[in-house]
């Protein structure tokens, strides 16, 4: 199965997910792409140093539609087709269009730093500290138009502790991203995961 990564950042998943990849812990699938819309994320740098091809494509004044035909042409170039591929996006900072999410329906994951449905959007980790609750973790979630809104794959919790501040809570919760996002990319591969309204059957 061919993958394309969208990203915006670090790519510590993108990292994670490569190194499965690698060491054969997911297996039949390949990172074909990967495409940043900031030219200086590390995480093109990441790709490069795994021998992955990076991209960056800058929005710029494109709108969000044409920004979505863009980034859906670079991903079919390079092999990653809807119907077929996967797309995954790893700390990916912008909305994607309505037609890209139709084009790739069920067919792409998101990450995202605390337990959905609370605390969508940015700064999750943040939100999570001054709500003051006493859990929080990571989601894997199919991409649908609305932001963070998708059906869930998994999730991993992680206590908030005394103390906590937004770096410390961060840091805890991406160990378990780490874990989270390769194990739902695996699960993908093999055909395990199936969308049931908004539910996702796993294992099936
Ligand atoms: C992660 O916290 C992820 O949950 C969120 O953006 C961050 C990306 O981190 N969507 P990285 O670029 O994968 O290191």
């Amino acid at each position: 199965m061919n993958i394309g990564v969208l990203v915006s950042g670090r790519g510590s998943n993108l990292a994670a997910i490569l190194k499965d990849i690698e060491r054969g812990a997911i297996s039949g699938a390949e990172v074909k792409i990967v495409i940043s819309n900031d030219p200086s994320a590390k995480a093109l740098r990441v790709a490069e140093r795994h021998g992955v091809k990076a991209l960056a494509l800058v929005q710029g004044t494109s709108t969000r539609q044409a920004y979505g035909e863009r980034l859906s042409r670079a991903l079919v170039q390079n092999g990653v087709r809807p119907g077929e591929g996967l797309v995954l996006l790893a700390g990916f900072m912008k909305i994607l269009s309505r037609g890209f999410v139709e084009r790739f329906a069920g067919r792409i994951l998101n990450i995202h730093p605390s337990i959905l449905p609370a605390f969508p959007g940015v700064r999750a980790q943040e939100q999570a500290i001054s709500y003051g609750v006493k859990v929080s973790g990571c989601t894997v979630h199919f991409v649908v138009p609305e932001v963070d809104a998708g059906p869930i794959v998994l999730q991993r919790t992680v206590p908030v502790k005394d103390g906590d501040d937004e770096a410390t809570l961060s840091s805890r919760i991406l160990r378990q991203e780490h874990i989270a996002y390769p194990r739902a990319v695996k699960l993908f591969v093999e055909g395990k995961l199936k969308i049931e309204g908004r539910t996702v059957r796993v294992g099936v």
